[in-house]
């Protein structure tokens, strides 16, 4: 039952997208993609921004083919996210609307992606990133917790289990690999929504890791603990990004650690009973977000822009 995944990148054409469109162009990609993951992750396409781009459209395109091609590969899918901070479309982020019609929106939102995918997604990132790294509530970016108060957090788990009750609900973030007061504000929050009975099934750590920060020890021992909270843990955005000033190559040392990293993250979550899902946050950099983003950085993921396997392809290979 476990699974390792990939976020599928592509799926439109938006100013985010740092890179062309791949998955409907690029053959080598989708072979890759199907030959090598037993689970898909949508990198943008189930966004807000790019699913629902105005008040009355819905884009359904790139994520339906998504789910489309993991059914015939036989592929689980993760559905990310729907209560997020980031990526929301303009209308919504700059609308002037009363928090009751906010409610209704977020409703209705919910009901009709998650309804339209129920029994075709496997686990939905309902919450993503709803702490800082302090553990407060990020209540002044997160438009629902500001508008409508925490205790949109619980509607928003009520609402997507009656859209797919088969559908395991998690929290996800980055930055909770280990026990810090970002995860431990997870774990409490989870307590206490659990014992009012709001579906929550899972925690998950992203796992955008940078040898610059140095891998987190305790992950197991963070993973543990909301395993005995009865709760599904998962990995869901690893990559491993590494130093490369102008442009610079990787050296087979910062190759090796980043094999060792990789390695020593798939040996916690199997090592924890309900860690079933691992998933890569891409696996080429020809399609990566990380130089995008972390000016300096690079080489995030297990294979090169041609597709070639690194070290830490075969790290991970030889602990499966
Ligand atoms: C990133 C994507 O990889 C980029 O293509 C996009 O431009 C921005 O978002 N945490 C998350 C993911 O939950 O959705 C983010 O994905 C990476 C950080």
């Amino acid at each position: 039952g476990f699974v390792v995944g990939t976020a599928v990148a592509g799926g439109g054409h938006h100013e985010d997208m740092p890179y062309p469109d791949p998955f409907p162009n690029d053959r080598k990609y989708r072979h890759l993609v199907a030959k090598e993951f037993s689970s898909v992750s949508p990198e943008n396409q189930m966004k807000w921004e790019f699913i629902h781009p105005e008040p009355d459209v819905y884009d359904f395109g790139p994520a339906d083919a998504i789910v489309k091609f993991a059914a015939q590969h036989d592929q689980q899918v993760r559905g990310h996210t729907l209560m997020w901070h980031s990526q929301n479309p303009e209308w919504l982020e700059q609308g002037d609307y009363t928090p009751e019609e906010l409610r209704t929106i977020l409703r209705d939102h919910i009901k009709t992606v998650v309804g339209r995918y129920a029994g075709q997604i496997d686990q939905w990132d309902v919450a993503n990133e709803i702490f800082d790294g302090s553990g407060n509530l990020r209540t002044s970016e997160n438009i629902w917790i500001r508008e409508l108060g925490p205790g949109i957090i619980a509607d928003a788990f009520r609402w997507t289990h009656e859209a797919d009750p088969d559908a395991l609900l998690f929290f996800n973030d980055y930055g909770v690999e280990s026990i810090n007061a970002k995860s431990d504000a997870y774990y409490r929050l989870v307590q206490e929504l659990k014992a009012d009975g709001v579906p929550v099934d899972g925690f998950s750590v992203q796992g955008h890791l940078s040898t610059r920060y140095g891998f987190p020890g305790d992950l197991q021992a963070n993973l543990e603990r909301f395993d005995a909270l009865g709760l599904e843990t998962a990995v869901t955005e690893l990559d491993v990004r590494m130093d490369l000033p102008n442009d610079a190559e990787p050296t087979p040392e910062q190759e090796a650690v980043q094999a060792s990293y990789y390695q020593r993250f798939l040996q916690a979550c199997l090592a924890v009973e309900n860690c079933d899902s691992f998933t890569l946050w891409g696996f080429t950099d020809k399609y990566s977000w990380v130089p995008v983003f972390f000016p300096d950085e690079g080489s995030a993921t297990v294979m090169t822009e041609e597709f070639e396997r690194k070290p830490a392809y075969d790290s991970l290979l030889e602990t499966l």
